[in-house]
């Protein structure tokens, strides 16, 4: 059977954990080859450990998505690594709680804490697709897939950059799949629900029950149900699909 990204080359952010890490691996397991990159960079590591361990190809990078030397560099690692970038999932992405902003209304949160979340999470995919796009075009087409949430759909209370930061995602990637649809570069948004991962562990524990009353199958998502969307964006099968979001959410948006 063939893989769908058989000979790809492909650029995973805040690939060290939850998310990212298992898109890596799913974007390994269908023949691509993995740039893993986190400001996290031992966890980067771990991960490259684990896609070459189940006989994948990676490497990986360290930095941080807010500075345009770091993006610079992870894209010209992935370039000079294999050759030429098809698929980039630009994932990385802090939560309120990062920001010592948690549970904070709109007019208590500190300015820090604002530009800190815009930072990262809505201007690090400007960077990141900024340096891509380049090289896709030079290489005659690609796929990118920007990680907003289902806070890029509606708002949230106590979460007000966060979700500023997301819906700019949505914004972005809609008006990047514009400029390129004639060039063969597809650009789409995962939004992700409630899924258990490192960023979310606190927010479970503490509200638990809380938060799976709003999800319609009444449980969290693993961060393998978010690479599997993330691959089908990312491969041939998708091939007329650009400017779009897919929630994976358990059924939250639709509630
Ligand atoms: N977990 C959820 O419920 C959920 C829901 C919707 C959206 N998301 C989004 O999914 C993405 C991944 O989140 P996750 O839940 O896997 O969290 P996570 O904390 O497990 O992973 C995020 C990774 O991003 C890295 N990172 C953070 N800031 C960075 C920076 N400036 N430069 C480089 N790397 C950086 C972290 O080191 C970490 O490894 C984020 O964009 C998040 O907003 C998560």
């Amino acid at each position: 059977m063939t893989l769908l990204l058989e000979g790809k080359s492909a650029l995973v952010t805040g690939g060290a954990s939850g998310i990212g890490r298992a898109t890596a691996v799913a974007l390994s397991r269908e023949g691509a080859r993995v740039l893993v990159q986190d400001r996290a960079e031992a966890g980067a590591q771990e991960t490259v450990g684990l896609i070459n361990a189940a006989g994948g190809q990676a490497v990986s990078i360290g930095g941080d998505v807010t500075n345009e030397s770091d993006v610079q560099a992870m894209v010209a690692m992935a370039v000079a690594s294999f050759g030429r970038l098809d698929v980039a999932f630009n994932n990385a992405g802090i939560s309120p709680a990062a920001a010592n902003s948690a549970l904070q209304r709109t007019h208590e949160l500190s300015l820090t804490a604002w530009q800190k979340l815009i930072d990262v999470n809505l201007t690090g995919v400007f960077l990141c697709m900024k340096h891509q796009i380049p090289h896709m075009l030079a290489g005659g087409g690609g796929a990118i897939v920007n990680t907003a949430s289902v806070a890029g759909l509606v708002g949230l209370p106590t979460a007000a950059a966060y979700v500023a930061g997301k819906h700019g995602v949505i914004g972005l990637t809609k008006t990047a799949a514009m400029e390129y649809a004639r060039e063969g570069i597809r650009v789409n948004a995962v939004c992700p629900g409630y899924v258990l991962t490192p960023m979310t562990q606190d927010g479970v524990a503490r509200r638990g029950e809380e938060l799976l009353n709003k999800v319609p199958m009444h449980r969290l998502g693993r961060p393998e149900e978010i690479a599997e969307a993330v691959v089908w964006m990312s491969c041939e099968r998708a091939s007329f699909v650009t400017g779009s979001f897919y929630t994976v959410d358990g059924g939250y948006y639709a509630a």
